[in-house]
């Protein structure tokens, strides 16, 4: 990486290192129930403290608009931070001023302090310069490892970068580099699999990839409304009919920059969205006017792993089916397991993010044989639309 510094470019040892992360994890009856975030965080906060360090965690948790509240308070994941790395975490009641100063005090180098929630204060959001500078203060250097977060202009994501030398942490690292390899520099040919319900959401992501990959496959709801743009009677699938000419527009902007549209050949269909529901294969443009689309069909999966055959890189987000529900997964598993397959066998660079997209290929058993999974979701999309993310630009050298 030469666009960014990282920890390597840093002298540590001794000095108050402001980490920001990512710890909005969540939560279920006062625990923390999916420790993915905290497990990708330890190795920065950890690598820090041995270096001699003294390491000051600042994070977001929740959205919190009133002040402090218990409910979103960051000693709700202080247990499950100490486990992560290792060593008793201590806390400071506040991310800034007195409070905070006393928490940092209270420690030698080589120990980790959490600051409570950057949220509780307003500034944050607001990415007030007097409020980054009061965080500034706090220490010698600013590591950023929430790249989850970096699509957020805050006071703790961007501000603060402006007022002290600042590195990507270890996972913000990762995550850089995979995506560099995903999308900026690829190797090609690249394909995309995008899928979900809306393309009213996604307008923006699929008008940046048809630019940018050869081969784009789309699945999921926002299939069907390409679909009936074409002219596909589509029955009572979930379709965004006032937005086909936005899909015509795509389709446009794909044939002008060479990227192949890949559209489902055929559907599992059923009258009832529910988990075994009776259901059956039809062509794409044979769905019953009772009937809904609820995932891509055998010949889809065989198509799209022809076309995944001869792609050096794939990124995905989103499932292609309604995954949740037994057997409408059939298809996301198929194809997940192909790019897996592919990816294990080395023939493969497969990177994957946003939303539903981790837990769709956890779901299918894939998630630990893509080359990379993101851990973020909305900065992810950010990222797959085009967007610079502030968070990630204040890090530029
Ligand atoms: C996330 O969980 O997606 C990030 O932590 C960002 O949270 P936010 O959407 O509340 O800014
Ligand atoms: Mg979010």
């Amino acid at each position: 990486m030469t666009e960014f510094n990282t920890i390597d470019d840093l002298d540590v040892n001794g000095k108050t290192v402001l980490v920001r992360a990512d710890l909005n994890v969540p939560m279920q009856d006062g625990k923390v129930s999916d420790t993915t975030r905290i497990d990708r965080l330890a190795p920065t906060l950890t690598e820090l403290a041995k270096k001699g360090a003294k390491v000051v965690v600042l994070s977001h948790f929740g959205r919190p608009k009133n002040g402090p509240d218990a409910k979103n308070s960051l000693r709700n994941v202080l247990d499950a931070l100490s486990a992560a790395v290792g060593q008793t975490v201590a806390f400071g009641e506040d991310c800034v001023g007195e409070k905070a100063k006393a928490a940092i005090d209270s420690v030698q180098p080589g120990a980790i302090v959490l600051l409570e929630n950057t949220r509780f204060h307003a500034e944050e959001e607001k990415n007030d310069p007097a409020f980054a500078k009061r965080i500034a203060a706090l220490g010698d250097l600013y590591v950023n490892d929430a790249f989850s977060a970096a699509h957020r202009a805050h006071a703790s994501t961007e501000g603060v970068a402006q007022y002290l030398p600042a590195a990507a942490g270890r996972l913000m690292q990762a995550e850089l580099e995979a995506l560099t390899k995903a999308l900026e520099k690829p190797e090609r040919p690249v394909a995309a699999v995008v899928g979900g319900a809306k393309i009213s959401t996604k307008l923006d992501l699929l008008g940046n990839l048809v630019k940018k990959v050869d081969m784009l496959a789309l699945g999921g709801g926002m299939a069907n409304t390409f679909l009936f743009a074409q002219g596909v009677d589509v029955g009572a699938s979930l379709c965004e009919k006032d937005m086909a000419d936005q899909a015509r527009a795509i389709t446009e902007t794909a044939k002008a920059a060479n990227c192949e549209l890949l559209l489902p050949k055929d559907f599992i269909v059923a009258k009832e969205f529910k988990a075994g529901a009776a259901h059956r294969a039809v062509p794409a443009d044979g769905i019953g006017a009772d009937e809904m689309a609820l995932d891509v069909g055998p010949k889809t999966v065989e198509f799209l792993g022809l076309k995944l055959q001869g792609a050096k890189t794939v990124v995905w987000n989103g499932p292609l089916g309604a995954f949740e529900i037994q057997p409408f997964d059939a298809g996301t598993n198929a194809v997940a397991g192909l790019v897996a397959e592919r990816t294990s066998e080395g023939g493969l660079l497969s990177v994957a993010g946003g939303g539903d997209t981790v837990s769709a290929l956890a779901h299918a058993g894939v998630d630990e044989k893509f080359t990379y999974i993101s851990a973020a979701g909305g900065a992810f999309l950010e990222w797959l639309e085009g967007k610079d993310l502030p968070g990630v630009a204040a890090l530029k050298k």
